[in-house]
């Protein structure tokens, strides 16, 4: 590795930390300076920018208007699912921020409540998001994919006192209405909000105020016609913006709690080192806002940066076909694009020449993104060689918000090895641990843990839930964060990652927990266990298959096509079609250990055609007999 500018900032940010962020800091405006950089007074909980004060949305809106960005595009809204396109000035955006934030404040809502937004990828989400921040109101966005128990469970968590979404969300080819889910959702929750608001699409218009509600409903249009604009509430650094909610291995999702200071920081400081983008640059990531990827590099990191984000509410292929990306890319001159590696498996296997290339005009291309599932080397040679551009990986995670490893662009481009994001970010200290918590040697397996404390931008806790994140993330290795994928350090200080080393699932770059979708299967009154494992999938990265056992009495050969076919749709109308659950299997037995913990593991190396790992502990081993010729079937 050359001795540049990476190793002096990486070296900086671990021996110096308060240095290098107090530093990175001055990028951002603050009304209170911060009078400690790293505030290390209760560990293992750290704190970033302490005493100082500050509004994110200033800092994302106002200041950019104040210094003569006024009138460049802050949001490109590109819809090829409603046939729009919308250019949104930073001026005009911070006009409907303001606006909707005075309309949140007239409803009572003030610093430190929570708020739910589910709405899909139109302007109005980013709108909310902002608004939230700019009266201090902490979002929680939940990704229109999600059907009525997932959201409930974020509601039940959040607590939020009002609900922003939209009437409906629009598919390839099919248009989703999302109200019913939000009705069916409130209805489970114990939590009732105070306001519901809802963006009418005219694709699929909501009935509002029809039902007899604990709640008031409102229209979002009637509401902002009447409100004054809001201006922007000082909070704390450590005050919390948003809390966005993760699956974990058990239905009950995490709610990831990301501070104002520390955000802004550090996804400043990551589009420039990073990404290699800087203010009035054309930027375009291919998400959702109900991802994390959403959250930090369609709204927040372009913003902060005054740069220009292209909001796509579109998919790779379908709307209206694999050369989508690249229209976007000529049509908004992009300077470069993020997003997940299905999405260009996806363009591949419908033009695997590349020959809808030759129709646009890429030339302001400079650089590909792709991070939220591993990129395979196959992948990876594909797209550089047919765009001719660097095609960068970086990993990182909801927890952490912006890259633990990548290929910093901007800093100092290295050389790229297929198959690895790279090296550790400045301010990640990365280590490889092996079971008995020793550093792995070069080249050998372990789980990927982070030293603590990690760098500013990070997941302080959890929200309400400090136990949960000592539990969770901190107890596996003493003074180490557990990030729950494994991997290995080359020679050349590049990390490898292999994937995950508990259940959680990662379907298409969605991150996805097998808890949710085993407790919608056990649901049925049929099932009486069940277990769910991710396999391997050309296009996916990985899907989910279901194996039940029934009840006794229930006749399986008989009543199995019924039985099989209402549990996909338990888990499309309980977990949504974003779980792609497409195969259940009845079988007679699960593989378990003797204290009666499921051997997903070992079926999931049983499925993917490897040798499995069958732990002295287990119960009964001839269930693993009758269970091979079943998970070795494909369908
Ligand atoms: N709202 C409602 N439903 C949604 C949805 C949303 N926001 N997003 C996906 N779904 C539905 C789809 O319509 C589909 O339903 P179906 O089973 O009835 O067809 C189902 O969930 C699965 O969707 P998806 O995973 O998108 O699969 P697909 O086969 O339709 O498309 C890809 C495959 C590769 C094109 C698609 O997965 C994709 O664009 N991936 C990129 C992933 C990405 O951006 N990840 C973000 C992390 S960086
Ligand atoms: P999420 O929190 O939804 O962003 O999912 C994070 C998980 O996705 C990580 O823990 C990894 O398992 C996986 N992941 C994300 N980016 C990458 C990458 N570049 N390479 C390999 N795995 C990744």
């Amino acid at each position: 590795m050359s001795d540049g500018a990476y190793s002096a900032a990486y070296e900086r940010s671990l021996t110096d930390p308060e240095g290098f962020w107090g530093e990175a800091a001055e990028a951002i405006e603050w009304t209170v300076p911060p009078t400690r950089v790293l505030d290390d007074s209760n560990p293992p909980f750290y704190r970033w920018f302490t005493g100082g004060r500050l509004n994110t949305c200033f800092n994302a809106l106002d200041r950019h208007v104040r210094d003569g960005r006024g009138e460049q595009a802050a949001i490109i809204y590109d819809s090829p699912v409603t046939g729009t396109t919308r250019t949104i000035t930073y001026a005009g955006l911070l006009a409907e921020v303001s606006t909707l934030a005075g309309a949140l404040a007239s409803l009572g809502v003030e610093k430190g409540d929570r708020v739910v937004i589910y709405l899909p990828m139109i302007p109005e989400a980013v709108v909310a998001m902002l608004a939230c921040a700019r009266i201090g109101a902490i979002h929680s966005v939940v990704f229109g994919g999600f059907a009525p128990a997932e959201l409930a469970a974020r509601i039940e968590d959040a607590q939020p006192v009002a609900v922003l979404a939209a009437s409906c969300g629009i598919e390839t080819t099919r248009v989703i209405p999302y109200k019913p889910m939000l009705d069916a959702a409130l209805d489970r929750s114990s939590h009732k909000p105070e306001s519901v608001i809802v963006f009418q699409r005219e694709q699929c218009r909501a009935e509002i105020g029809e039902r007899d509600t604990e709640w008031e409903e409102l229209d979002w249009a009637e509401l902002v016609a009447d409100a004054e604009p809001a201006d922007c509430v000082d909070v704390d650094a450590t005050d919390p913006l948003y809390i966005l909610y993760t699956s974990g291995t058990t239905g009950r999702p995490k709610g990831i709690v990301r501070d104002n200071g520390g955000h802004a920081v550090a996804l400043r400081w990551s589009m420039g080192n990073i990404y290699g983008i800087g203010p009035g640059d054309v930027w375009f990531t291919a998400s959702d806002v109900g991802w994390v990827v959403g959250h930090s590099y369609i709204v927040y990191a372009p913003l902060l940066t005054g740069a220009t984000s292209v909001l796509y509410e579109g998919k790779p292929v379908g709307t209206p076909d694999a050369g989508a990306f690249w229209r976007v890319i000529s049509d908004h001159g992009v300077t470069a694009m993020f997003t997940a590696p299905t999405a260009y498996r996806a363009i591949r296997r419908e033009d695997p020449d590349g020959t809808l290339l030759a129709a646009y005009d890429l030339s302001s291309l400079q650089t590909v993104f792709l991070a939220g599932e591993r990129l395979d080397p196959d992948t990876w040679a594909w797209a550089t060689e047919r765009l001719g551009v660097p095609v960068v990986d970086n990993w990182w995670q909801t927890e952490t918000g912006w890259p633990v490893a990548a290929n910093l662009r901007g800093l100092e481009p290295m050389p790229i090895k297929p198959g690895s994001p790279s090296v550790p970010v400045p301010g990640y200290a990365v280590h490889v641990l092996s079971p008995t918590g020793g550093q792995a040697p070069a080249g050998e397996e372990g789980a990927i843990c982070l030293k603590l404390p990690m760098p500013p931008g990070t997941l302080p806790t959890l929200w309400n839930d400090d136990e949960r994140y000592l539990s969770g993330y901190l107890s596996a290795y003493d003074g180490y964060y557990l990030t729950g994928d494994g991997g290995l350090v080359d020679e050349d200080g590049y990390l490898f990652v292999m994937g995950r080393t508990d259940d959680v699932l990662n379907v298409a770059g969605h991150r996805l927990s097998t808890g949710s979708i085993e407790a919608a299967l056990a649901g049925h009154p049929d099932v009486a266990e069940c277990a769910v494992i991710g396999v391997a999938d050309d296009l996916k990265g990985q899907v989910p298959r279901g194996l039940v056992v029934v009840k006794a009495g229930v006749d399986a050969a008989a009543e199995g096509d019924r039985i099989r076919r209402e549990l996909v749709q338990r888990v499309r109308d309980e977990v949504g079609a974003v779980a792609s659950l497409r195969q259940v299997d009845i079988v007679t037995a699960l593989p378990k250990t003797r204290s009666g913990k499921i051997l997903r593991r070992t079926m999931r190396e049983m499925a993917d055609g490897r040798t499995p790992t069958i732990p002295g502990t287990i119960e009964d081993v001839s269930v693993l007999d009758a269970l091979g010729p079943v998970l070795r079937a494909t369908p």
